[in-house]
């Protein structure tokens, strides 16, 4: 798909969610297909549109829970998932064009503005096919120092990290910041921007082998806590190994589970604590098919009230949509990170897009470091 004059350009693919699946499971196996995807229209296009030859798609956690319809953003079935993608412009409107985009530019799409979690005309473009239609203002140009792989991982991960560690837990230079799921998508953006910030990272997973590459990434310490290294019973005394005794001053929790409780045995007085995500408990929020599962994430209220702790929900998409001026500093910081070579976002396994189920179910059962990605085209 090389041709750039619209109204020559060939059939395309394109991955479809049928039904919401009962879980993402479900839908992986019995709602997804992947069909012919008609090049696009451009005379039934705005001006202000651009067509994308997608490159690059990023495989991620929302994709999967969306694809059942646990996410609080309903994406309307049938729908061509792929939240976060990156790719080649072929056409541009004229207004796309006075806004600076112009055929053969690398752009990625901005998730809130176009793509299945946003709302309006724009959803029904997902990154998991070969053509994406986006309005300009839903896409950025590629940094040079940016391949379609690391761009597809960066927004979201990123600002969630971003949000998290710094509009939330206000993380200082110098302190000790404890990172669950350090080896997932958005644990690793919180391990390289802690490290950009000046903290000490301790990280933990399941998996030596995975912690190695965050220990290459970047964190100070690794913390393996599957069974054969003592599991969760033996946390508090390995961060406390770690700290001098003092604990941890802020924890950064994708994870859920009975690791959040363990958790604030490792922490010091007066410390922050970041709930992020539950990806040990899938199951805890709201889907079609889980209605009136047991909240599996609980706090114990008297370690909150004796060690004076702040216990800061961090849900960065919901927050930005109520006050959407909170994106732009970040934006603005994780780019000249970006742009300093600074900041190198992962980018995990990569996929053919045939192999699309296989990449889904690799992140749903978390094989790889990072996030993966699939390639349309
Ligand atoms: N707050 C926000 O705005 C926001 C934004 C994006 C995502 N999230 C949430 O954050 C969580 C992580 O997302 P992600 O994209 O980073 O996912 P991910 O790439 O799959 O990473 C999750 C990590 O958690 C660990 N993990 C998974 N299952 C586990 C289990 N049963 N027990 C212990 N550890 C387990 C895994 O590490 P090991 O295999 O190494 O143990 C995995 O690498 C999800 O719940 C997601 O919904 C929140």
């Amino acid at each position: 798909m090389t041709e750039s004059v619209a109204g020559e350009w060939p059939v395309g693919r394109r991955a479809r969610i049928l039904e919401y699946g009962e879980n993402p499971m479900d839908a992986i196996e019995n709602q997804l297909v992947i069909e012919d995807q008609s090049a696009p229209d451009v005379s039934t296009l705005k001006e202000s549109d651009c067509v994308i030859a997608v490159k690059s798609a990023s495989v991620g956690w929302v994709d999967l829970i969306m694809s059942s319809g646990q996410y609080q953003h309903m994406a309307n079935p049938p729908y061509t998932p792929g939240l976060e993608f990156s790719g080649e412009i072929l056409w541009a409107g004229s207004d796309a064009k006075r806004k600076g985009f112009k055929i053969g530019d690398e752009v990625m799409a901005d998730g809130f503005k176009t793509g299945p979690r946003s709302k309006g005309d724009y959803r029904q473009f997902g990154g998991f096919a070969s053509y994406a239609v986006a309005p300009a203002e839903a896409l950025f140009h590629l940094p040079e120092q940016l391949t379609f792989d690391q761009a597809n991982q960066f927004l979201g991960s990123y600002e969630t990290a971003y949000h998290c560690l710094v509009a939330r837990g206000r993380l200082q230079a110098g302190e000790t910041i404890l990172i669950h799921g350090a080896s997932g998508a958005t644990g690793l953006a919180a391990v390289h921007l802690a490290k950009i910030l000046g903290a000490t990272v301790i990280a933990t997973g399941r998996s030596e082998e995975k912690l190695e590459i965050v220990r290459k990434e970047g964190a100070d310490h690794v913390l393996c806590t599957n069974e054969d290294h003592g599991g969760l019973d033996s946390l508090r005394k390995r961060v406390r190994e770690l700290t001098d005794n003092r604990g941890v001053e802020l924890v950064y929790d994708g994870v859920g589970g009975p690791i959040s409780a363990a958790s604030l045995r490792c922490v010091q007085f007066g410390a922050r604590y970041l709930i992020v995500g539950w990806a040990a408990t899938p199951f805890v929020a709201k889907g079609r098919g889980q209605r009136g599962s047991p909240n599996a994430n609980q706090l114990p209220t008297n370690l909150i009230m004796m060690k004076g702790l702040d216990v800061l929900g961090c849900p960065t998409v919901i927050s930005t949509h109520r006050d959407p001026t909170i994106r732009e500093e970040r934006l603005e910081q994780l780019f000249t990170w970006v742009r300093s070579g600074q900041l190198k976002p992962y980018a995990g396994r990569v996929y053919p897009f045939t192999e699309l189920k296989d990449a889904l179910l690799a992140k749903w059962t978390s094989d790889w470091v990072g996030g993966c990605a699939v390639h349309p085209v």
